[in-house]
């Protein structure tokens, strides 16, 4: 059985291009993005982990820590790190995970037989401070990621966890968000004093609560 949302994140001790670490540990309190790809010195990877480099300030704004994995060895890495600092003009600025016992891969069910049966698959997890699965996602090895679509969720995310507010299609970081419906129309003044509208008695729309 694979991990599903609210399961808490399996600790490991791992080796990484950033030397020997226990993945509790290194996240501390933070946010946790641990994504796996496919292969080193693969093309779309780089540019994904090229990408991840990049925004590494946004991240970091998140109070969020970011580690990447495959199967491949911690010198694969090394090298593999000096060309996607060349190619996409960055510093990778983070750990990249070695897992070629595939102990990690396996308790985060990162490899899917019937993809590929040595390769880990494009899997995504975003994991809160208290160690719990708030996302997973898994793309196949042909399509990269949208890191864009990671900070949106993480925003998203970090604004539930403190508000009744859920977020609607496509939202964004400063658009009106929708008041959970366990909170009664009455109630929504009184909690939310931007004001709100009642699109239909289960729909109802507020300005972004910490904004
Ligand atoms: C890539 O990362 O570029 C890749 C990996 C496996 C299959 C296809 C593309």
């Amino acid at each position: 059985m694979g991990l599903r949302l609210g399961d808490t994140a399996p600790n490991f001790k791992a080796k990484t291009s950033q030397g020997d670490i226990d993945f509790y540990e290194y996240l501390g309190n933070s946010w946790g993005v641990l994504f796996s790809h496919p292969g080193d010195y693969t093309p779309v990877c780089t540019t994904e982990l090229g990408r991840t480099a990049a925004l590494k300030d946004e991240f970091e704004k998140r109070n969020v820590k970011v580690l990447a994995l495959s199967v491949d060895s911690v010198e694969s890495h090394t090298g593999w790190i000096k060309d996607i600092n060349e190619t996409q003009g960055v510093e990778v600025n983070f750990p990249i995970i070695a897992d070629p016992d595939r102990k990690i891969s396996e308790a985060y069910d990162m490899i899917h037989p019937n993809a590929s049966v040595n390769a880990t698959v494009r899997s995504l997890f975003i994991i809160a401070p208290d160690k719990t699965v708030k996302l997973i996602i898994t793309y196949p090895a042909s399509t990269g990621r949208n890191f864009q679509e990671i900070l949106r969720v993480i925003d998203s995310l970090q604004l539930t966890a403190n508000y009744s507010v859920a977020t609607p299609a496509d939202w964004k970081e400063g658009e009106d968000v929708v008041v959970v419906p366990s909170i009664k129309t009455e109630d929504i003044p009184a909690k939310f004093p931007k004001g709100f509208t009642e699109v239909k008695p289960y729909l109802r729309l507020t300005p972004q609560p910490n904004k």
